[in-house]
């Protein structure tokens, strides 16, 4: 059994208070939460106003506290204190997904200095382990790609959606249910998914990019004609991150796909994430669960703990390269109702275009640098969703059985 760990934590929202919890009805019996510290001092809380503190140093100069809980919401401040814990001798464990993408590089680094453990399971799919199965059991191993529903916001809207709802009243429903931010930008336009992708990016194939040159688009622009069209083809919309080796270098990128009912993607419904991991030895692993909330994410947490008191980091066994994305040509799905933006993008290949109720749809092949051109403002006017590569095959299939377009009927 490890020695007991005193500890420090940042952050009481959501995640942090799940945390507590489940240490003490745990009683994980080898942590001491010691000392908290929150920002607003006015705010009605689970415990008493004296347990808690307003100022870091409490935390970062205590030199009994071994390890740091970082559970903050801002993800530059968190950067501050991640650095100043690991430089003060302290291990730490985060769950903020935004400060660990923007900040890869100068936190190995940091980590190589300190020699002091930076771990964060939770920052990545919540409760599915899924940064130490890639990192560690797959160390050894060439991974040929992670696909993966990050984001439980995007996958309960886009479940409505199939449900019959349409996008307002999909995204009311999930921020009545906690779901979604009264901004939902983040987790709608694929900023989460695309961040928790580039981590295991990193993990799985020791490649380091910067989150402004990895494309993402996210689902605000889909509507029960895009619905409509996917179930007739047998596919079902779900917002992808997508990391892949390729003959050229690494393909990431986090966009809509219309998934085929054979992959096990399509069935991850509701806020659930789910993950699917292909190796060159092994054959295909999946993953499925809780990608958010308090207990889970909490536990996400709590399961960082066990490594940092066998003093066991990541191991990033597959190197640290920084890398551009690989500039990869797909089949797509794109519907805008600003004809001028089409203007800006040329297919390779246009394998089908139509107009209809003021909107210009293409279906064709294009390559991720001419989608770039459509700055991210520009973006949230269209759709652009990724068909599978057998698109064309399927889709010959598909009209030989004298099907019609459910969209152009
Ligand atoms: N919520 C989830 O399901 C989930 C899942 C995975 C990862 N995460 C990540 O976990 C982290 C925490 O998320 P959350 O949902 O728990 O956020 P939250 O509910 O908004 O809580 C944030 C907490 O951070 C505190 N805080 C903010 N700035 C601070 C500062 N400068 N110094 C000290 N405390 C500060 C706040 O203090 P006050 O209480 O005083 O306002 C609050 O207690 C984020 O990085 C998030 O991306 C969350």
């Amino acid at each position: 059994m490890a020695q007991k760990i005193v500890a420090g934590l940042f952050g009481f929202g959501v995640v942090g208070e799940g945390l507590y919890k489940l240490i003490r009805q745990s009683g994980y019996p080898n942590v001491e939460l010691k000392t908290i510290v929150v920002q607003d001092k006015e705010k009605k809380r689970l415990l008493p106003p004296e347990r808690f503190n307003y100022n870091k140093d409490e935390i970062l100069n205590d030199s009994e506290i071994e390890l740091v809980f970082e559970l903050i919401s801002d993800a530059e401040e968190a950067f501050m204190i991640v650095k100043a814990a690991l430089l003060s001798g302290k291990n730490v464990v985060t769950a903020n997904k935004k400060m660990v993408a923007t900040h890869l590089a100068e936190l190995i680094e940091l980590q190589q200095k300190t020699g002091k453990v930076l771990l964060y399971e939770a920052a990545v799919a919540g409760a599915i382990p899924v940064v130490q199965t890639v990192d560690r059991y797959l160390a050894w191993q060439n991974v040929k790609s992670i696909r993966g529903i990050f984001n439980g916001t995007s996958n309960y809207i886009l479940t409505a959606l199939h449900n019959g709802l349409n996008y307002q009243e999909a995204l009311r429903e999930a921020q009545l249910k906690g779901y979604a931010e009264a901004d939902p930008t983040l987790d709608v336009g694929g900023y989460d998914a695309k961040f928790k992708s580039i981590i295991l990016a990193l993990h799985g194939f020791g490649k380091l990019y910067k989150p402004e040159e990895v494309f993402h688009a996210g689902i605000q622009c889909i509507d029960s004609h895009e619905i409509v069209w996917a179930e007739s083809h047998n596919y079902t919309l779900k917002l992808v991150g997508n990391i892949y080796s390729t003959d050229n270098g690494v393909s990431i990128s986090v966009l809509p796909e219309f998934v085929t009912t054979e992959d096990k993607l399509s069935k991850v419904n509701g806020v659930l994430n789910g993950v699917t991991v292909e190796t060159s030895n092994s054959g295909s692993y999946f993953l499925e669960g809780e990608g958010a909330g308090s207990g889970p994410t909490g536990q996400a947490v709590l399961g960082d703990v066990a490594p940092v008191q066998t003093n066991s980091s990541y191991l990033y066994n597959k190197g640290v390269e920084e890398s551009k994305p690989v500039n990869a040509v797909w089949n797509i799905y794109l519907k805008t109702d600003v004809e001028a933006l089409l203007e800006q993008i040329t297919f390779d290949q246009i394998f089908e275009e139509s107009k209809y109720e003021g909107q210009h749809r293409i279906i064709g092949r294009i390559s991720v640098s001419e989608l770039e051109k459509l700055s991210e403002s520009e973006r949230k006017h269209v759709f652009i969703g990724k068909l599978p590569d057998n698109f064309l095959q399927s889709n010959k299939e598909y009209q030989a059985n004298a099907k019609k377009d459910p969209i152009l009927t």
